[in-house]
């Protein structure tokens, strides 16, 4: 395919929200786009230390980031920030310095939370971060997705409620990536 889409999911959970939004939202995309869901759980907590002898984990992350045409992060919020799992896998492969594997990607953030403000914070704390590492995040639309009753049907795709706004958004996404793929 022609585009390859890096996705950081922020939950470890086997029944994660924000799992299967990241899974559905695929199903959006034109034909040209797949999508690959990283393994992050696997790595171990980031120690300065390892930055000359990166272990397995994080060379395949630092590979799988480098190649893709660019990145999707699907995240919850935990305590009004991004999980420590997904800040973990940030730090790892944004180091050694200068040797980033985020540096000119660009991407896009979305969440889902069963809170009324549906990770609106948390995804404000990641622009952040993803700004310093020269990773330009998709603006507008904004995706602050409330998990409720009805959000992914049967299928585990998304239902009627809420398929026009996130089919808009994830044409919004396509239109970024084909504009700005490395
Ligand atoms: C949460 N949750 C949560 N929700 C939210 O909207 N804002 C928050 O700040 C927090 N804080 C928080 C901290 C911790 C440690 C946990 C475990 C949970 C609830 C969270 O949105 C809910 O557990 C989601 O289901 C997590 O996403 P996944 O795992 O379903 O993708």
């Amino acid at each position: 395919s022609r585009y390859n889409i890096a996705v950081l999911v922020g939950s470890l959970r086997r029944e994660s929200f924000n799992r299967r939004l990241a899974t559905a939202i695929a199903g959006l995309a034109p034909p040209e786009f797949t999508f690959k869901q990283l393994e992050i759980g696997d790595l171990p907590l980031y120690n300065q230390d390892d930055d000359a002898d990166q272990p397995a984990p994080v060379k395949r992350l630092k590979a799988e980031i480098q190649a893709a045409s660019g990145l999707l992060f699907v995240t919850p919020e935990y305590n009004r920030s991004i999980p420590g799992v997904l800040k973990n896998a940030i730090d790892h492969a944004s180091r050694p310095y200068g040797q980033s594997a985020f540096t000119g990607k660009s991407a896009g953030v979305i969440g889902v939370s069963p809170g009324a403000i549906g990770t609106a914070v948390a995804q404000q704390h990641l622009r952040g971060v993803l700004a310093y590492l020269d990773v330009a995040t998709l603006g507008q639309p904004e995706a602050f997705i409330q998990a409720k009753e009805g959000l992914f049907d049967e299928a585990g795709q998304i239902g009627p409620g809420s398929r026009k706004f996130l089919q808009n958004w994830m044409d919004r996404y396509v239109a970024w990536i084909r504009r700005h793929a490395t």
